[in-house]
C-alpha cells in the first residue's frame, strides 16, 4: 500500500503569517526521503494554503515519486493542471466556506460534465481520480464517466463514535470491493490519523492512502520524517495483519 502525504497544512502554517516558512517544498522533499510514496497537494480556489508557485516548484523537484494534485473540476484548475502536469489529479468538490473537503464529488449528478472534463487529462496521460463517498451509485457513475480510480472518503468513518465506527468501516470495505470488481483502482483518505488508520489500511483492495492533517500536526512534535515513518509503519503492520 502506498502512502500519499498531503503537505497542504505546511502551507497553512506559513500562510498564517504570509511569510516564507515553513516551506511546503522542503516538507515534500523530507517526506519523500522518509518514505512517502506520493506527494499530494490541493490548490484551492481561495489559495488558503498551497500557492501556485508551490505547485510549480513541487512538480519540478519531486521526481522520484508521483505528484497528485487535488482540485475542483473548474476551467481555471484545468488550465493550471495541464500546464503543471502532475502524475494524477484527484477531483474534489469545493466550497469556499468549508474548513476542509466535506463530502465526496457527486458524480451521479455531474457524470456528463465530468466525462467531458477529464478527456484532456486522459489524452495527456494524467491519471484521473474521483474523490467520492463510499456509495455504490457513485462508484457506478465513476466507471461510466471514465475515472481511472476512486478515492473513498473516509471522513464519516473518522468522525464515527461507538458502534457507528464498525458500520462505517463495513461501508468502506463493501465499497472498496465493489469498486475493485468494477475495474477501478481504489484509494482512500480524509481524517485518517495514527489512531484510526489501521482498520482502513487492512482493506486489501485499497492500494493508496492520502493523509495530511494528522501527519503535519504531529510533525510539529516529531519532525516530518519521523511522522511519515510512524504512519508507514502502522500501514505496513496492518497489511501484515498485525
Ligand atoms: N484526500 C482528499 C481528496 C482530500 O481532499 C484531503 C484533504 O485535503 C485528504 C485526502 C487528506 O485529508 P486529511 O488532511 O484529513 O488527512
Amino acid at each position: 500500500m502506498r502512502l500519499g502525504v498531503n503537505i497542504d497544512h505546511i502551507a497553512t502554517i506559513r500562510q498564517a503569517r504570509r511569510t516564507f516558512e515553513p516551506d511546503p517544498v522542503k516538507g515534500a522533499i523530507l517526506a519523500v526521503e522518509a518514505g512517502a510514496d506520493q506527494i499530494t497537494l490541493h490548490l484551492r480556489e481561495d489559495r488558503r494554503h498551497i500557492q501556485d508557485k508551490d505547485l510549480f516548484e513541487i512538480r519540478k523537484v519531486i521526481t522520484e515519486v508521483p505528484v497528485n494534485l487535488e482540485m475542483a473540476p473548474t476551467e481555471e484548475m484545468k488550465n493550471i493542471a495541464l500546464t503543471v502536469r502532475p502524475d494524477s489529479i484527484t477531483l474534489v468538490p469545493e466550497k469556499r466556506e468549508e474548513i476542509t473537503t466535506e463530502g465526496g464529488l457527486d458524480v451521479v449528478q455531474l457524470q456528463e460534465y465530468l466525462q467531458n472534463y477529464i478527456k484532456d487529462f486522459k489524452e495527456a496521460g494524467i491519471r484521473v481520480v474521483f474523490f467520492i463517498d463510499p456509495i455504490f451509485a457513485q462508484i457506478d457513475a465513476s466507471v461510466e464517466a471514465g475515472a481511472d480510480a476512486v478515492e473513498l472518503h473516509t471522513g464519516e468513518y473518522a468522525n464515527a463514535k461507538g458502534i457507528e465506527v464498525d458500520k462505517q468501516l463495513d461501508r468502506l470495505k463493501k465499497s472498496a470491493t465493489y469498486a475493485y470488481e468494477k475495474g477501478l483502482k481504489v484509494f482512500a483518505g480524509h481524517g485518517l490519523t495514527y489512531q484510526n488508520v489501521k482498520p482502513v489500511a487492512s482493506i486489501l483492495e485499497i492500494e493508496e492512502l492520502n493523509i495530511g492533517h494528522s501527519i503535519i500536526a504531529n510533525s510539529v512534535f516529531w519532525g516530518i520524517g519521523e511522522a511519515v515513518r510512524r504512519m508507514k509503519k502502522l500501514i505496513l503492520e496492518s497489511r501484515e495483519g498485525r
